[in-house]
């Protein structure tokens, strides 16, 4: 598989996290274990699977630090991984902006923080997307509660006409999903974006800019594959029974970035050992190191 090696990914893990507090009172929501890693995990192993190795992380101030420990620059995992700010909640589509000289012009996939993907297929779909630099793609993915996303309109082929934010009649099932592929002018487009009526700088209204353009793919998410998000009590519950129990059963990890840069390519055999050692107590070390020894 060749790997477009330029588009760079963005991982947005700012916001109050007020859906979760008291839990979010001291530590960012993208912090939470997801039952036996860090939430951040999650999505930073998607878009390594898509063959993403630059990667800028957009956090709270407070929490910036935090995040550095945990990551570092990414030298480990065969990445490279840098910090920025956004220090009020100011909407998605304001990472492009913050985002402008990591970008340097290049094409990016944005993920958020709190968005967990899984399943059959999932890295060819992604890998297949980040291919293509001419136009922008989005997932859609059939839910209950469209009117929580932003949702799909479609025309009478199957075409979508139209995104909307948060509607209370949504025209649809399908939710936009939190990662998104865009071309290069990304920047330039979301400079042309003003506040919506809840001050934020909506992805969705970038979304119809491409979509008026002619220049949007939406392709279906299918139901093999998991999305959920882990805003609320509930749903971070959920997530975590979610990953314990197709763990238990495999006997596989899902969203650990040492295995992914591994079998990516990222690591060697030798690094990934390295890795391994301080890990061994929480038996997160042993099954890296049994990769090693099946494989
Ligand atoms: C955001 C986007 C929405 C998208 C959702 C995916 O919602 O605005 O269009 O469907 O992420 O998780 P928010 O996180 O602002 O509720």
């Amino acid at each position: 598989m060749h790997f477009p090696n330029r588009r760079k990914g963005l991982i947005l893990a700012g916001g109050k996290g007020s859906r979760l507090r008291p839990i979010t009172n001291a530590i960012s929501k993208q912090l939470l274990p997801v039952y036996d890693k860090p939430m951040i995990y999650y999505p930073l192993t998607t878009l390594m699977l898509s063959g993403i190795k630059e990667y800028l992380i957009i956090s709270t101030p407070e929490d910036k630090i935090i995040f550095q420990k945990l990551l570092g620059n990414g030298k480990k995992w065969g990445l490279e991984i840098n910090y920025a700010v956004q220090d009020e909640p100011r909407g998605l589509a304001e990472a492009f902006l913050i985002a402008e000289d990591f970008l340097e012009g290049n094409s990016t996939v944005l993920i958020l923080g709190d968005n967990l993907f899984h399943g059959y297929g999932l890295s060819n779909l992604l890998q297949e997307s980040s291919l293509d630099n001419s136009q922008s793609t989005i997932f859609l993915y059939q839910v209950k509660d469209p009117e929580r996303y932003g949702v799909a309109e479609f025309d009478e082929n199957g075409k979508v006409l139209k995104i909307e934010e948060k509607p209370s009649k949504p025209k649809s099932n399908y939710a936009v999903t939190g990662i998104y592929f865009f071309s290069n002018d990304v920047v330039k487009k979301s400079k042309l974006l003003s506040p919506s009526k809840r001050g934020e700088l909506e992805i969705s209204d970038l979304n119809n800019l491409y979509l008026k353009e002619k220049r949007l793919n939406a392709k279906i998410m299918n139901r093999g594959m998991t999305w959920l998000d882990t805003g609320t009590f509930d749903s971070l519950h959920k997530a975590s029974s979610y990953i314990q129990t197709i763990e238990a059963r495999q006997g596989l990890k899902i969203g650990c970035p040492e295995e992914v840069a591994w079998r990516m390519g990222f690591i060697d055999n030798e690094s990934l050992k390295k890795l391994a050692q301080p890990l061994t107590n929480s038996g997160y070390g042993e099954y890296l190191i049994n990769l090693l020894e099946e494989s």
